[in-house]
């Protein structure tokens, strides 16, 4: 099984690179192997809006850093996105990343993103507001099945907010491995239903 990491915040070592590191470590010792992309350190720029991806074809027509993302996605079974909340939305890497994701959408706002698929959304916030983050992943888990992904689990973890925070609390790094293992026994079992 192939997973891949996206990392949404600028913040090298922080509570969301902490969170993902956690639940690459469950997948990697189930024997998956694991991409990783920082969307900080990945040179590309915003959609322009051109419409080349609805009407000439179904990629994007800037080549860049997001070229080799679009292809990631497509050959990985399972899709781990990490977004802390900035001014009540995602960081602004993330968005960009987001925007660029149109290229996923048909123009009659089909997925195109091949089926099959899990994503995984982890929202780490300052706030101790489960409200406020749910607010922000419940919009982007609903376009992230929009774009084809036949599963997407959201995670929120609010209450987190120094570097360091999201180490020292036990509670919030089980929720995330459960959640991968969760996820991982699923899998088997759906494997196993198609072997029959
Ligand atoms: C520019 C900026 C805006 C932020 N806005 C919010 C916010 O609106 N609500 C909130 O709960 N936390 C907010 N935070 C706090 C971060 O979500 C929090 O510190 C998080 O743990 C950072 O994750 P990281 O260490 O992975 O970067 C903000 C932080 C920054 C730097």
């Amino acid at each position: 099984m192939k997973a891949l990491i996206i990392l949404g915040s600028p913040r090298r070592g922080g509570n969301t690179e902490t969170v993902l590191e956690v639940m690459a470590e469950v997948l990697q010792g189930s024997g998956c192997q694991v991409a990783r992309v920082c969307l900080n350190e990945t040179e590309m720029r915003g959609c322009q809006g051109c419409m080349y991806c609805k009407k000439v074809s179904d990629h994007c027509c800037q080549k860049d850093g997001m070229t080799e993302i679009y292809d990631l996605i497509q050959s990985s079974d399972l899709v781990i996105m990490g977004t802390p909340v900035y001014l009540y939305d995602v960081s602004g890497q993330f968005k960009l990343f987001v925007d660029r994701c149109f290229a996923f959408w048909e123009r009659s706002y089909q997925g195109r993103i091949k089926p099959g698929k899990t994503a995984v959304l982890v929202v780490v916030l300052g706030q101790d507001n489960l409200q406020l983050g749910h607010g922000v992943a419940d919009k982007y888990t609903d376009l992230f099945r929009n774009f084809g992904f036949s599963r997407v689990e959201p995670l929120v973890l609010p209450g987190v907010n120094a570097r360091g925070t999201m180490q020292k609390s036990p509670d919030r790094l089980n929720a995330a491995r459960d959640l991968i293992t969760k996820l991982l026994s699923s899998g088997n079992e759906q494997a196993k239903l198609i072997e029959g």
